[in-house]
């Protein structure tokens, strides 16, 4: 399979502190990686460097062929690669569905919601309206697709901000900390809908997330950084019984 994202001797400084120093990663079309490390080790800053809220000081980042290093967000996210929380926020009155919609970019998605009260649609908005009905099925939101938002438990409406990134164009999400606030119940079923969007429609993830107990059992590749580089990478059972990622968890 072939690489989508290569992030090569990357440098974030803040002042001259290296937030991000000479960091090294490579994720393949399809997998789901996971990324952690301590607190402050600079798992969100490599991932601001990613979506390109952060310029990176030194070294580059690859997007398929592309070199993304220092493109501004809008672009990146217009090639595929995309953090969820640069969707904007659910509107909560409007339903599911017209949430999936609204994600369009270039208000297209607008007319297409409003289209659902027109007696003929056209092609785009028929197409649109499948597409959107195919995902929620993937995520598993059938059921409330004619729900306002703000009557979604909170695992839904994560999973909706997934389904709006995808409705843009999503082929590759950044997923920082999806599941921090809820029960580990929902944490389970967010994996599992990110398994079944890797498998289903090849997209692939790369989640940072602290419950490592309930993440672990569903990577395929976990990343651990400490002090802004790649201290070791593997599956989960090689990662988490390694000693220097024991050590670096525990301080030493
Ligand atoms: N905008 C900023 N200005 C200055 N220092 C920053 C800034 N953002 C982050 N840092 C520092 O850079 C380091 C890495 O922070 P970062 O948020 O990337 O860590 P993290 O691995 O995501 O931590 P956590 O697990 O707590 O979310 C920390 O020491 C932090 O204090
Ligand atoms: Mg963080």
């Amino acid at each position: 399979m072939s690489v989508v994202l290569n992030v090569s001797n990357v440098t974030k400084l803040f002042g001259s502190f290296a937030a991000v120093d000479g960091m090294n990663m490579q994720m393949k079309e399809g997998g789901v990686y996971l990324l952690v490390g301590p607190n402050g080790c600079g798992k969100t800053t490599l991932v601001n460097c990613i979506s390109g809220i952060y310029t990176p000081n030194g070294g580059n980042i690859y997007y398929r062929t592309a070199d993304i290093s220092g493109e501004p967000m809008f672009k990146i996210a217009q090639r595929g690669l995309v953090r969820t929380f640069q969707i904007a926020a659910p509107f909560l009155r409007l339903t599911t569905l017209e949430n999936m919609l609204v994600a369009i970019p270039d208000n297209a998605g607008e007319n297409i919601a409003l289209s659902l009260f027109r007696p003929t649609w056209a092609d785009s908005e028929v197409k649109a309206v499948r597409r959107a009905s195919e995902l929620l099925r993937v995520l598993g939101l059938r059921h409330v697709w004619n729900m306002p938002a703000n009557t979604l438990s909170g695992g839904e409406l994560k999973l909706l901000e997934i389904g709006r990134a995808l409705m843009c164009g999503a082929e590759t999400i950044l997923l920082d900390e999806p599941v921090g606030s809820i029960d580990p119940q929902l944490c389970h079923q967010i994996f599992n809908h990110v398994l079944r969007l890797r498998d289903e429609l090849g997209i692939t993830f790369l989640v940072i997330e602290h419950r490592l107990e309930v993440a672990a059992q569903y990577a395929d590749h976990v990343f651990a950084m400490d002090r802004g580089k790649l201290l070791m990478e593997g599956t989960a059972e090689e990662v988490f019984e390694d000693p220097r990622v024991i050590t670096a968890y525990l301080g030493e």
